[in-house]
């Protein structure tokens, strides 16, 4: 449940007096944050606050957060030129404090795991390019196919700074990563393999060494989940168009799927909540390898009670 923080009073009242990246350059707020959905709904893992453009920030890459915006950069990457903002992450020394935050979480959390988390080299650079968020990715998708050297470039650095991040992570005392391609959804399946899957398929190679488990996510990508199986990802997520039978099927066998409750529907009663969460749980069925999840991140005005309750009721019927 990404972003399930934002639903909680006890998270607006830090964010009210502190800003994202100082959170972030803060191990024990970081720690506090990345904790506190856990003790109110009492989930089975734990996800480390950040996001996805931490490691830019990191690097000096002009970056901010805006609330309801999103991540907005000071200069979109769009020549070779612009290229020069972006140098290789040495996680140890440009960002010291996720370590330390994952050994305090690590250590508060006990046998709960900690998922660790990084952007896909797509969706990290669709934010670079546009310069923030995006309807279309015109910018993007004009760099794909008119400079593809160009793209490749970009795509394969973004990957090895992602790698870096999520090798820490795990040094540190991870016991998953999920890599976040949100948007990858925008593309054929064509275009995902060409310009996208090589770099991609870099950060789960890279990892393969440290045994832990690879979870793959996107939103709309349910015509690219055998693709992002492929890439290298043990864990396949689904949003909640593509029931989760149908998504094992596209995903193929070996590998376990994660989804997908409609976070929308969270913010109904808890009348409307329980059958949509007793169909995913239909879908999934006896096999094993299905983790519930919502189909993406908590929307800010849902009732935290309701998602102790889905927790609740996934743990007793799931
Ligand atoms: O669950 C957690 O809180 C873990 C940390 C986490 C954050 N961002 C903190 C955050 C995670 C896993 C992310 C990932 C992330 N960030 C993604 C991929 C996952 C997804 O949801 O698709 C993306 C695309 C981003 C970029 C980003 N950062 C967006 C789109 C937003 C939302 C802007 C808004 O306010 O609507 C952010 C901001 C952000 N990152 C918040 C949090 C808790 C929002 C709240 C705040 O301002 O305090």
């Amino acid at each position: 449940m990404r972003q399930a923080g934002r639903s909680l009073p006890e998270y607006r009242a830090i964010r009210e007096r502190v800003g994202m990246f100082e959170i972030m350059r803060d191990p024990a707020l970081t720690a506090e944050v990345t904790l506190q959905p856990v003790r109110r709904l009492g989930v089975d893992a734990a996800i480390l606050f950040s996001d996805i453009v931490a490691p830019l920030d990191a690097i000096g890459v002009d970056v901010d957060i805006k609330p309801g915006v999103g991540p907005v950069f000071g200069q979109p990457v769009r020549t070779a030129a612009d290229l020069a903002q972006l140098r290789p992450l040495d996680a140890d020394t440009d960002m010291p404090w996720v370590a330390e935050a994952v050994r305090l979480v690590v250590a508060e959390l006990g046998a709960t795991p900690l998922i660790g988390f990084a952007g896909a080299p797509f969706t990290v650079a669709s934010y670079l390019v546009e310069g923030g968020p995006s309807r279309e990715y015109a910018h993007t998708k004009a760099l794909m196919r008119t400079e593809p050297e160009l793209w490749r470039t970009l795509l394969d650095t973004l990957a090895d700074i992602s790698l870096a991040s999520l090798r820490a992570q795990v040094l540190a005392g991870a016991s998953a990563i999920q890599v976040f391609d949100s948007w990858a959804g925008t593309l054929s399946a064509a275009d995902y393999e060409r310009y996208v899957l090589p770099s991609s398929r870099r950060i789960f190679d890279g990892l393969a060494d440290l045994g832990v488990p690879r979870i793959h996510f996107g939103v709309g990508t349910g015509e690219l989940l055998g693709l992002m199986a492929a890439a290298g990802a043990d864990v396949v997520g689904v949003d909640w168009r593509v029931p989760i039978d149908e998504a094992r099927r596209r995903i193929g066998p070996g590998k376990a799927v994660q989804g997908n409750l409609d976070p929308v529907l969270c913010l109904a009663s808890w009348d409307v909540v329980e059958p949509a969460a007793r169909d995913v749980l239909a879908s999934a069925g006896e096999a094993p390898g299905h983790i519930f999840n919502l189909g993406h991140g908590v929307l800010p005005d849902t009732d935290p009670d309701t998602l102790r309750r889905l927790v609740d009721f996934v743990h007793t019927h799931g």
